[in-house]
């Protein structure tokens, strides 16, 4: 399929680290990967390989139809990168930058012109175009980026991290210039910390953790994986909390963690969740069970697992406290009782 994306067995070590571990991927022509990991994880090693910017030390993988070893030129022919740390020439403006690109891929002086008028545009970035960009913020370098990835439109596109740095306005729009891409036909691969975006724009899902991809399928798959419904209770009194935590735990599913240990709970907050199979009728069970005990609730309700309750189950912790390296090996199911999943 001449839009897909396809890897297998990508293997990268830099010294003692190996960034990939044996990756595998499948991006079905016009659909979404998000590509989902804590810091360090190689998300974007996998990207660079796939990009042809890095060369695996084995493993193999096809995107848009070209090998990436044996014709990297053609693939980047084909593609289009938007990566984690904006590209733009510093010395030039935002509008030189995307005229520049139209022109290094062929576009004549006028429709380089006036794809660059037309994607300043769109990027909210019509007011800055002709000032140099090391004069713009953050989240205007990322902007421009991205409008630079898109001058062309690439069958196969590869942006990591596109909405870090991005207020929630931008954030937005570029989802749905994404949408639109999508829409048009175009296959995309996507890495995100963010796992609100993974879930709103990607098909598929792939959690990555220390080089190697340990789950997959849809937010929903994966959700449900998780372990269904949980629930969520507010106690009143902090006194209450460790009763609670008990007969939480009698109501928690039957699974590799149990009792105690399998309620999670945000000790200030004094919220306990604990994932549940039983739906409804459990939930009158446990408000019954906890009035018993003389437990006075603020709170209590059902909810579906969300891509945060996926990521901390299968790397042991939650997306925005993964350590610099990805290499936190200290946090286990057991511990990661304080202010996780709220
Ligand atoms: N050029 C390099 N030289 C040495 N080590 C590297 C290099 N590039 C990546 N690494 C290491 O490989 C591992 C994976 O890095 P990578 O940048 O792919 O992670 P990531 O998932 O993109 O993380 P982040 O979420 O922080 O962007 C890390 O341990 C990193 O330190
Ligand atoms: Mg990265």
């Amino acid at each position: 399929m001449p839009g897909a994306i396809h890897a297998e067995g990508l293997v990268k070590t830099f010294g003692d680290v190996r960034a990939l571990d044996g990756v595998d991927l499948d991006v079905p022509e016009g659909t979404v990967l998000g590509l989902l990991g804590p810091n360090g994880a190689g998300k974007t090693t996998a990207v660079r390989v796939l990009t042809t910017l890095l060369r695996p030390d084995s493993g193999h993988a096809v995107v848009a139809g070209i090998d990436v070893l044996r014709r990297p030129n053609d693939v980047r022919r084909s593609i289009g990168l938007s990566g984690q740390f904006a590209a733009v020439d510093e010395y030039l403006t935002g509008r030189e930058n995307l005229r520049m690109v139209g022109q290094l891929y062929q576009m004549s002086a006028r429709r380089a012109k006036a794809r660059a008028d037309e994607l300043l545009e769109r990027f909210h970035l019509a007011d800055a175009a002709d000032r140099t960009t090391k004069t713009y913020s953050g989240g205007m370098r990322r902007r421009l980026d991205l409008a630079a990835a898109l001058v062309v439109s690439p069958p196969v596109m590869f942006m990591d991290e596109p909405t870090t740095g991005l207020d929630p306005r931008n954030r937005q729009q570029l989802w749905s210039i994404i949408e639109e891409l999508v829409a048009g036909g175009t296959t995309l691969l996507l890495t995100t910390q963010y796992l609100e975006e993974a879930d709103h724009l990607a098909h598929d899902i792939a959690v990555v953790d220390r080089g190697s991809v340990i789950a997959r399928g849809t937010a929903d798959e994966l959700k449900a994986r998780t372990g269904g419904e949980r629930v969520e209770v507010v106690v009143h009194r902090q006194d209450d909390v460790a009763t609670a935590r008990t007969v939480l735990g009698g109501f928690g599913k039957a699974g590799a963690v149990t009792g105690d240990a399998a309620v999670t709970v945000a000790e200030h907050t004094r919220r306990l969740t604990v994932p549940v199979t039983g739906g409804a009728k459990l939930l009158a069970e446990a408000i019954r069970e906890l009035d018993a005990r003389g437990i006075e609730i603020d709170d209590i309700g059902l909810r579906r697992p969300t891509l945060d309750d996926v990521f901390l189950s299968l790397t042991g912790h939650a997306a925005e406290e993964a350590d610099d390296q990805g290499r936190d090996t200290t946090s286990g199911p057991g511990d990661r009782a304080e202010g996780t999943a709220s």
